[in-house]
């Protein structure tokens, strides 16, 4: 059951699409204090295991730390970073006492769970209007499944996009996107996909190409198609401030733009240099932003990533301004003797916190000015400084801050709607809230070739489900950094069962198309048994995406009466029949599972062959080399097996082998992988070992 309860007058987020009962009072749980803000306080068992947030960082238990539900570009995704690129503000209390929390707000709001205190949850944010939605239930995962439901259906993306695809920022030319082609094709890597980042565009300016580098864009698209390749294109949030430009024009005309108290529209510096922000938030300018990607399916495309939509800042000018000031106090009174040392201003900002106090007496030493470099890149103070013409009104940015990624998905999601209503487009976004993931999925942004960060995919990957993204996936290979040929292999090798599989890289970084590394027979293999997997996992996609359930799934919530398995963080639960454990470590040459139950070890083996051994409930050391990728048979439950193929749509699901065990059954769902006629129950393909 769930019940809401209203403080103040919140904004409408559109989060939650179901009906649901007002409740009376507070909450049965926790207490809510409004004094100050809002608080919600709850005192947890020592055993509670709190799951949830969505795109945050640290374990599946999100106990002991402080996160803040507060979109951030910030790249660097250290263990102590309390906010990532999403809000997704759901968390479920599983102990002694069982219930899911919803805070639909819209602004920043911080999860302290046993941070402060070992034993206390608490939610608190500034402002004083929010939803609260509680859900009661028998366990965690039914909770889920009803938190599911009232969000409504999750984004079901074309079966193409269950494909592998490459990516890589830099890609400048056809020749560029075509030796990327020729490098899978050519070594029989499967591909389905080539993303097209930022330089694709004239200048940076969403829904333009570059004209030297794309004449007759449409014949080149089919080019693409004929070899059985997507392009998809990268749209970013801040449209290039320039006379003449369309879209430009037309947005500043019609004031569909953000805008500053007094009304002129409001510019953020982002790739392109100066830019506004589409109002994502006002109807009519989300329709008009949405109706842009025309510009691109009108030639053919039919997919899309969607970027900087946090919608981040690199600097405003009004903090340039800022920045002037302080640059004339340095340079008028040189680094003097009334400056502070380093040691001096750390103390100094210890005792005051950042803002507070007012001006730091720093005197003319070089820290001001470097402190103001420092916050130039999505500021606070910026996001104070524009505003949403919304169906509630004025609305000041930082107030609904969360929504923007959302909303910008939103507009091209209701865009597809009109453009082919019946046609699937693959969408995914960096930013989000709860809600946006019924127009698209979200990649996990600008992670680093670092193994710590295939293990934070790996825990990720459940609380994403939870909070309605199913289709997901982080940058493989890392996006920042360096990638190495065996951390490149074991993060390929769990990216065989996340729904999106990509591989993607920053600037300036080392190459690490699969072709490009030694021995690529072992890239070849490892992606082939994505594909050869595809049936299964397509399949299991589709059955979470319909049901309202979960793809990613914590051992815990198959195996609630097992203490062991609910602790276990670092293999998953996919579908019903099978579990992973993928190798994170470098150098490891296998790695330590933990069997709830008996189930059959599964190694697909270079030679194109498969291991299967029983193993029985208990640990197991099991040995996996960097060419293998590993997975485990639930008892009593099979799965289908195709033949790999160089892209989805050749593959071959009349002829499969069925793993597992013998006398297990499996239903296959299938259809047409575009259209939206999705099948039912009782059309699902049943299959026999
Ligand atoms: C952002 C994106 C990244 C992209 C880059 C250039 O950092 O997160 O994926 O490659 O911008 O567009």
């Amino acid at each position: 059951m769930i019940q809401k309860y209203v403080y103040g007058k919140p904004f409408t987020t559109e989060a939650i699409i179901e009906d649901v009962a007002l409740g009376e009072g507070n909450p049965a749980y926790g207490c809510i204090d409004t004094a100050q803000g809002f608080t919600f306080t709850y005192q947890m068992e020592e055993d509670d295991i709190i799951y949830g947030l969505g795109e945050a960082n640290r374990g599946l238990n999100k106990r002991g730390y402080c996160y803040i539900s507060d979109c951030t570009d910030d790249p660097n995704h250290t263990e102590d970073k309390r906010s990532l690129y999403g809000a997704h503000n759901f968390i479920v209390v599983a102990g002694k006492k069982t219930f899911g929390l919803f805070f639909d707000y819209p602004s920043a709001l911080t999860f302290d769970i046993g941070y402060t205190k070992a034993d206390t949850l608490k939610v608190a944010c500034e402002g004083k209007d929010l939803n609260l939605f509680v859900i009661d239930g028998d366990s965690p995962y039914e909770i889920v499944k009803q938190f599911r439901k009232a969000i409504g259906q999750s984004y079901i993306p074309p079966k193409y996009a269950f494909g592998f695809g490459q990516s890589r920022w830099g890609y400048k030319t056809k020749e560029d996107f075509r030796k990327v082609v020729d490098g899978h094709r050519e070594n029989n890597i499967p591909l389905d996909m080539v993303y097209m980042d930022i330089d694709y565009m004239q200048d940076f300016k969403d829904f333009t190409l570059n004209e030297k580098n794309f004449p007759d864009f449409p014949a080149f698209v089919q080019e693409m198609k004929d070899r059985n390749i997507r392009l998809i294109p990268i749209i970013d949030a801040g449209v290039k401030v320039e006379k003449g430009y369309d879209v430009y024009e037309e947005g500043v005309k019609n004031r569909y733009f953000c805008q500053r108290e007094d009304g002129s529209d409001f510019v953020a510096a982002v790739w392109p240099g100066d830019t506004h922000f589409p109002d994502v938030l006002n109807e009519e300018a989300r329709a008009w932003f949405g109706d842009k990607y025309r510009v691109l399916t009108d030639q053919g495309i039919e997919g899309f990533w969607n970027d900087m939509n946090e919608p981040a800042i690199f600097y405003s000018q009004e903090g340039i301004a800022e920045l002037k000031e302080v640059l004339k106090d340095f340079l008028e009174n040189g680094n003097g003797d009334d400056g502070i040392t380093a040691g001096e201003m750390a103390a100094e900002n210890g005792r005051k916190d950042g803002e507070a106090g007012g001006k730091p007496k720093f005197g003319s030493s070089v820290w001001p000015l470097m402190g103001k470099l420092g916050s130039l890149a999505n500021s606070k103070a910026d996001y104070r400084r524009f505003y949403h013409n919304t169906k509630e009104g004025r609305v000041r940015h930082d107030q609904v801050h969360n929504l923007f990624g959302y909303y910008m998905t939103r507009s091209a999601g209701e865009a597809f709607e009109r453009i082919d209503p019946d046609k699937r487009f693959l969408m995914f976004s960096r930013s989000s809230y709860i809600g946006m993931h019924r127009y698209g999925g979200i990649w996990t942004g600008d992670n680093k070739s670092w193994w710590s960060h295939i293990l934070l995919n790996l825990k990720m990957l459940p609380s994403l489900n939870m909070c309605g993204f199913l289709y997901t996936g982080a940058d493989l290979g890392g996006f920042g950094a360096d990638a190495t040929r065996d951390l490149l292999l074991r993060w390929i090798a769990l990216g065989v069962f996340t729904p999106l599989m990509r591989d993607h890289a920053a600037q300036g970084t080392r190459e690490q198309e699969c072709y490009q590394l030694e021995n690529i027979e072992d890239f070849r293999h490892v992606v082939g048994v994505r594909y050869r997997l595809i049936p299964y996992l397509y399949s299991e996609y589709m059955k979470a995406a319909l049901n309202n359930d979960l793809y990613f799934k914590p051992l815990a919530f198959v195996y609630p009466e097992d203490s062991m398995a609910v602790q276990v963080e670092d293999q998953l639960m996919l579908g019903n029949e099978i579990m992973i454990a993928p190798v994170y470590t470098q150098n490891a040459k296998g790695r330590y599972v933990y069997l709830p139950e008996e189930m059959k070890f599964v190694k697909f083996l270079p030679d194109g062959t498969v291991m299967e051994k029983v193993l029985g409930k208990g640990h197991h050391y099991v040995e996996v080399a960097l060419n293998e990728v590993p997975l485990f048979i639930r008892s009593g439950k099979c799965i289908p097996v195709a033949e790999s193929a160089e892209y989805v749509e050749a593959l071959n699901t009349e002829h499969m082998v069925m793993l597992g065990y013998q006398g297990a059954e499996y239903e296959l769902y299938e259809d047409d992988g575009v259209s939206k006629a999705y099948k039912k129950p009782e059309e699902y393909r049943k299959m026999k070992m």
